[in-house]
């Protein structure tokens, strides 16, 4: 087996996706560990984390490197945010927020092994209540549930770094369920077209339905 690298720290092994393991030991969700040539890679499967799609179907934009400060919106309880963890590194940062509760609960369990990891329990809407501690980052990565996804987006891109990037995942189901979601995405797109740039569009078929991955970049 040889891990090829495609992106700082993503590795492809034997077909399969794979971060190197920042926290060597430490699985945070049942994944596979592969261990090769003294390193730890932990399997980061596309039918549980949209990044993963995302690379899987192509993705060309890569902005994620050692060191990267990302502001993540929709934490849950650490799945991909664990990845994004190893993929930023030592000098890197997630600050990692999400609303509820129980998913605070695994989410802190997973923070406490990663020290690049900080969990915010707050409402994305609420951007003053963690303004102070993110600072201005380098990335975001929102992956909310909520129908004002797009509003969340605007108001956080006041903590992005001009020109920063943000990856974003639209949920149609959230916004409108009785709508088409092709024209969900591109109301979507077209209402944050004064704040960003859209630079990739990508579908997450066939290991996520009606949701659209994007890659924009602040004016
Ligand atoms: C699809 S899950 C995220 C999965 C996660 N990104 C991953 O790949 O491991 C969406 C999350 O967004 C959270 N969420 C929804 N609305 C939110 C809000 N306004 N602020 C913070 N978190 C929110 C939900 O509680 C849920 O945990």
């Amino acid at each position: 087996m040889e891990a090829k690298e495609l992106f700082p720290n993503v590795y492809k092994i034997d077909g399969r996706l794979a971060t190197k393991n920042l926290v060597k030991g430490n699985r945070v969700y049942g994944e596979q560990v592969f261990n090769l040539n003294g390193a730890e890679y932990r399997s980061w499967t596309p039918y549980r984390s949209k990044l993963s799609a995302a690379i899987m179907n192509g993705l060309k934009t890569f902005e994620f490197d050692n060191g990267s400060s990302v502001l993540y919106l929709g934490a849950a309880n650490g799945t991909t945010p664990s990845h994004v963890s190893d993929i930023v590194g030592k000098t890197g940062k997630v600050y990692s927020v999400e609303m509820s509760k129980r998913s605070m609960r695994d989410l802190l369990e997973v923070c406490e092994e990663r020290a690049n990891m900080l969990p915010i329990l707050s409402d994305a809407r609420d951007i003053d209540s963690y303004s102070d501690i993110v600072g201005k980052c380098d990335i975001i990565y929102q992956d909310v549930s909520a129908r004002e996804q797009a509003e969340i987006l605007k108001k956080n891109g006041a903590l992005l770094k001009k020109n920063g990037y943000a990856y974003f995942v639209i949920k149609s189901q959230s916004i409108d369920v009785s709508k088409e979601p092709k024209l969900v995405y591109k109301e979507v797109l077209e209402s944050l077209e004064d704040a960003f740039d859209i630079v990739e569009k990508l579908s997450l078929e066939p290991y996520d339905t009606a949701h659209m991955f994007a890659v924009l970049r602040k004016k």
